[in-house]
């Protein structure tokens, strides 16, 4: 499908953001294997998450849809049922990683298969959950389609993750659900935690540490520290993330909040076209999520947090946008896993900023729905923006002028969002090509944008 976007002179009004993906995608695998009745309000209605109730249908739970709520039927930690043929991940890396720790705890075998552009991703849960003593076969021993054989109880195992990865660290969490004692995760910078989180809310034993020239000290402040900073160190501090096994989660009930993935895109396409001001109703805010702020803040883009608030163990608010003079920044560092997914959007921006803009330390991109370094670039130059490619980032020259011309989505869903904002400042029409992957995350997204600029 193509979209076409015209220039806007302004966006205005109040939107409110799809539930948070990976809360969404989290919440349903823990209610499955909890005992009792899990209901979710405010389910992600994106393609992917969707993805997690079929295959958890196919396992045996049952799950009842009501609009935006979801119940799950939890059949605890080990009621699930043999599959009766391979299951169907569509593009979801998170869901084939997550529920590969589920599926490592269980005595049979389950096959799990995605699209072509998830069987071309890296699944770096096979090498550790081999270690706990499940069977993994994969191709390459490291893309789909993987086979899992599982085994129970597995071993408990202590695992140092090369790369931040909140979901390779989720699956080995979940596996850790199985294994007997205490299973522990070490990452080089704080990933995303909703699974620490929730797990700890569905009543299993979760420690999360902090190490610092091999002290222990509080993860929270350390993350405030480096978000104040905006940029974190490399190499001298870990995080350790432990839980215990073999115990029982609870069925409870979970408020998901908007996905400040999918906020993204509003809170630049508020900043970089003049006169805007959007507010963004009860987004996420969990501080592993929401370097995007800082780094727009960092760049003068006008955002406020209001009515900041819990719910359910997550921060919750909303976001206040302007239209605002950006200037161009440095993105490294350890702050890269909490804003990996908004890099696109924020390359838009840099695009759109005075000066230049750098990002290193992002070769992560690489491995998502699309090679995403590649894609921003090959999009940012269709559009007439200087750009230079890194193996590990971008270069971005700034300064506007972008001008409308034919773009990809190359299948992958941010892309097609990200390059419709940075058409809403082109001179000219832009075209984007493949616009349909926009639906993996947020349906709706191009009916939001429009409304905005209607106002
Ligand atoms: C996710 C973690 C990130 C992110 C993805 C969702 C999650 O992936 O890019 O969109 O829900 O845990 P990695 O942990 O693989 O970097």
């Amino acid at each position: 499908m193509q979209v076409r976007i015209s220039p806007v002179r302004k966006l205005r009004g109040v939107i409110s953001v799809p539930g948070d993906k990976s809360i969404s995608h989290r919440a349903a695998l823990l209610g499955a294997i909890a005992e009792g009745t899990t209901e979710i309000e405010g389910f992600a209605p994106g393609r992917d998450p969707q993805t997690t109730l079929e295959v958890l249908e196919r396992l045996g739970v049952e799950v009842e849809r009501e609009g935006n709520v979801i119940r799950i039927h939890g059949l605890g930690l080990r009621g699930l049922k043999p599959p009766d043929g391979p299951l169907w991940a569509g593009n979801s890396g998170t869901l084939m990683k997550l529920i590969s720790g589920i599926l490592a705890g269980q005595d049979f075998t389950s096959v799990l298969e995605g699209d072509e552009s998830l069987s071309r991703r890296p699944m770096r849960v096979v090498e550790p959950l081999r270690l706990m003593g499940a069977k993994v076969s994969a191709r390459d021993d490291l893309y789909p389609p993987l086979e899992i054989e599982g085994h129970f109880p597995l071993k408990p195992i202590c695992y140092s993750l090369p790369v931040a990865s909140a979901t390779v660290k989720s699956a080995l969490l979940l596996a850790g659900l199985y294994a007997e004692g205490r299973t522990s995760v070490e990452e080089p910078a704080p990933s995303r935690d909703h699974t620490e989180r929730m797990l700890e809310a569905f009543g299993a034993e979760v420690e999360r540490r902090w190490i610092r020239e091999g002290r222990f000290e509080d993860l929270e402040e350390e993350l405030d520290r480096r978000l104040r900073r905006a940029e974190g160190e490399r190499g001298r501090v870990r995080v350790q993330i432990s839980v215990e096994g073999t115990g029982k989660l609870e069925a409870r009930r979970v408020v998901v909040p908007g996905d400040i993935s999918s906020a993204a895109f509003f809170l630049v396409a508020g900043a970089i076209v003049p006169k805007s001001h959007i507010r963004i109703k009860d987004v996420g805010l969990n501080p592993t999520r929401r370097a995007v702020v800082e780094v727009l803040r960092r760049m003068g883009a006008e955002v406020r947090v209001e009515g900041e608030r819990l719910v359910c163990g997550e921060p919750v608010g909303d976001l206040v946008v302007r239209g605002s003079d950006l200037k161009g920044t440095r993105i490294a560092g350890t702050l890269i896993p909490n804003l990996i997914d908004e890099l696109p959007v924020l390359a838009v921006a840099a695009a759109c900023a005075r000066g230049e803009t750098v990002i290193r330390d992002a070769s992560e991109l690489r491995t998502k729905e699309t090679d995403r370094i590649r894609a921003v670039v090959e999009n940012l130059r269709r559009m007439g923006a200087k750009v230079g490619e890194l193996p590990d980032g971008m270069v971005i020259g700034g300064g506007g002028n972008l001008r409308g011309a034919t773009v990809e989505s190359f299948g992958d869903h941010r892309i097609a969002m990200a390059f419709a904002i940075a058409g809403l400042v082109a001179e000219g029409e832009t075209v984007i090509e493949g616009a349909e992957w926009a639906d993996i995350s947020f349906p709706g997204f191009f009916r939001t944008l429009e409304d905005l600029s209607r106002r």
